[in-house]
Formats: structure tokens, C-alpha cells, sequence
């Protein structure tokens, strides 16, 4: 087998972040299920934040996370960096530092295991990057490939940053551009190249720490990594969590080349499309938002960029620590008092 010859995409329904249940249907199970929960949770289900926080008897806190989805890009190497970077994400959207990780693998049998190899390599590498011990990991065999990690990290307990802290008069910043989940459905669908794909690479592989670390030092109230529910539907969650209205600009929101005009000419994932009709509900869209910005916002994401809610005297600081860490530093909206999100 030619491992330089297979496309990882055609190997899956559905690609990335995208494949997740829907936020509504995953609600409604969880209504179902009593949590096993105790006192030492900082952070548990009830707010749908980034990772779980657990406090440890030494006063330092435990934060843990999980993702895992279907290849995004056809080169297993991509894939592999997209992957841990992207679970990475959580931990440092709750201002948490990465220690561990452990691999999740899913493997068809009749794959040449020199593709898992270097998915797995891919994987490694993040995790170096990133300061993480890879310590272990599980596999099983499926029809359709997949990977991702479950990370371990610690929080200060007095420093954690929810999606809950948004105050009145935050100014809200997002540290990377929308659009890789139209752009690698466009890839799938043979509309656009594989060097158009490179810009949404590029990103998927940045890692968030840097971005991190510019929102603690400039005391962030919230946060929230954007991903498979799209910049709305994370923001719906911080909204809720801190009982606030997230007003949108949405001339703000920077999108990846191209994104707008494939989804005019279609090239929207099923995740998306179905992100964007849950979210009409909740999100108050003014007459002048074209109906591809609508869509784009709601695109599902993956490894995609912090969205971080700062008192506006402290933003300023913010932008210039993001643009020098290499991250995009977008002011795209404003907290005001209500409730849901308003895009004009
Ligand atoms: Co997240
Ligand atoms: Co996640």
C-alpha cells in the first residue's frame, strides 16, 4: 500500500470537531444522567465548560480534558499535530499548564500502520512543543480512523478562567480567524486545493498557550476555546454561564481566505449547518448580516482560537501580548447586560 497515496478524509463521514453530537441533543442526555460528583470539583458539567477542574489536597488543582475526532486533512502527520493541539486547547483555556497526555486511537485493521505511526508522530511532536509527556494511550479497531488525547494539567484554584466570569463592559478578543471547517469540507469536496488548506493548517497546529498566557497576565475574566460548536455556540455558553449578552461586530470577525464565498457556493459541513440552526434561536442577527457571516460564525471550529472576555482598561495590554506571541488579537464584540448573543 502506497501510505502517500491514501486521503485520511475519504476514510471518514465527517471531518474534525465537526463529527460532535449537537450541544441540544448532548444536553438532553445529560438531563438523563445524575453526575458522580463530590465536593473536591471545581469545575464540573453544570456550566458546559472547556475541562473539568479538581482540587487536589495540596491546594493545586487538577484540570482534565478529552478530545478525539476523524482525520481533518489527508496527511496523517497533519492530522496527528491537529489533533493534540487541539485537546491541548482546553486546558489552556481555563488558564491551566498541560503536564500529560495519553493517546486515543482508533485504527481500521486493513490500514498500512505506517499512516498510525505517523499520525501518532504528529501527536508527539505537539506534545514536545508543548511541554507535555505523552505517558500512554489506548487503541481499537473501527471502520473509520480516529485520534485525539486526554490531558492532564494543573490550575492555580485562585486563578482558574471559566466561560462563567464575563462582567458588564468586557470587551471580548479572539486570538484566531474562523473557517476550517468549511475550508477542509471545500478540501473534501475537491473545490479548492491542498495548499489552499495551508492557511487553516497553520492555525490548527498553533498552539494556544501563548495566547494563555497573554490572557492571565492581563486578567481575564473569561474565557473559552472556539471549536466544534463555532464562535456562537461557545459564546452562548459563556453568555449563560455568566448570565450576560455578547453583542457581535460582526464586520470584526476575521475569517480565513476564502471561507465566506465557499459557503455562498455551498461548502458548508453538516455540523455547521446544524450549529446554525440551533443558534438562530438564541442570537439576535441585525438585517445587515449577510447570510454567509451568519453561517461563518457558526462554523464548526476545530483547534480553533481563544474567545476572552477582558475589562476593557486591560485590553489594550491584552492585544499587544497576543501580537507578540504570533496570535491574531481580534477585538470582535462587547458584554452588556441581557441575556443570549446579538450580532450586528
Ligand atoms: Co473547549
Ligand atoms: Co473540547
Amino acid at each position: 500500500m502506497d501510505v502517500a497515496r491514501i486521503r485520511l478524509t475519504e476514510l471518514s463521514s465527517c471531518a474534525g470537531c465537526a463529527a460532535k453530537l449537537g450541544a441540544a441533543e448532548l444536553h438532553g442526555v445529560m438531563q438523563r444522567v445524575s453526575p458522580a460528583t463530590n465536593d473536591r470539583v471545581l469545575v464540573g458539567y453544570g456550566t458546559n465548560d472547556d475541562a473539568g477542574v479538581y482540587l487536589l489536597e495540596n491546594g493545586t488543582a487538577l484540570v482534565q480534558t478529552v478530545d478525539f475526532f476523524t482525520p481533518i486533512v489527508d496527511d496523517p502527520y497533519d492530522f496527528g499535530r491537529i489533533a493534540a493541539t487541539n485537546a491541548l486547547s482546553d486546558v489552556y483555556a481555563m488558564g491551566g499548564r498541560p503536564l500529560s497526555a495519553l493517546n486515543i486511537v482508533a485504527f481500521p485493521e486493513d490500514l498500512d500502520l505506517a499512516i498510525l505511526a505517523r499520525i501518532l508522530e504528529g501527536g508527539n511532536a505537539v506534545a514536545r512543543a508543548a511541554g507535555v509527556a505523552v505517558v500512554g494511550g489506548h487503541t481499537i479497531k473501527d471502520t473509520e480512523p480516529k485520534y485525539g488525547m486526554a490531558i492532564t494539567g494543573v490550575v492555580d484554584p485562585t486563578k482558574i478562567v471559566t466561560n462563567a466570569g464575563a462582567r458588564v463592559g468586557d470587551v471580548l478578543v479572539l486570538t484566531k480567524p474562523l473557517g476550517t471547517g468549511v475550508l477542509t469540507t471545500a478540501r473534501k469536496r475537491g473545490l479548492i486545493e491542498d495548499r489552499d488548506l495551508d492557511e487553516a493548517i497553520r492555525w490548527m497546529t498553533t498552539l494556544n498557550d501563548r495566547a494563555a498566557t497573554a490572557m492571565l497576565a492581563a486578567g481575564a475574566h473569561a474565557a473559552t476555546d472556539i471549536t466544534g460548536f463555532g464562535l456562537l455556540g461557545h459564546a452562548i455558553n459563556m453568555a449563560r454561564a455568566s448570565g450576560v449578552l455578547l453583542v457581535f461586530d460582526s464586520s470584526k470577525v476575521p475569517f480565513m481566505e476564502g471561507v465566506l464565498e465557499l459557503i455562498d457556493r455551498g461548502a458548508v459541513p453538516g455540523g455547521t449547518r446544524h450549529n446554525a440552526e440551533t443558534h438562530a434561536a438564541f442570537t439576535d442577527f441585525a438585517s445587515t448580516v449577510a447570510e454567509a457571516v451568519r453561517i461563518g460564525l457558526s462554523d464548526a471550529q476545530t483547534s480553533g482560537g481563544l474567545l476572552v472576555s477582558v475589562a476593557p482598561q486591560r485590553v489594550n495590554e491584552l492585544i499587544r501580548d497576543l501580537e507578540s506571541s504570533g496570535a491574531l488579537a481580534a477585538v470582535v464584540g462587547d458584554v452588556r447586560e441581557g441575556t443570549g448573543i446579538e450580532v450586528l
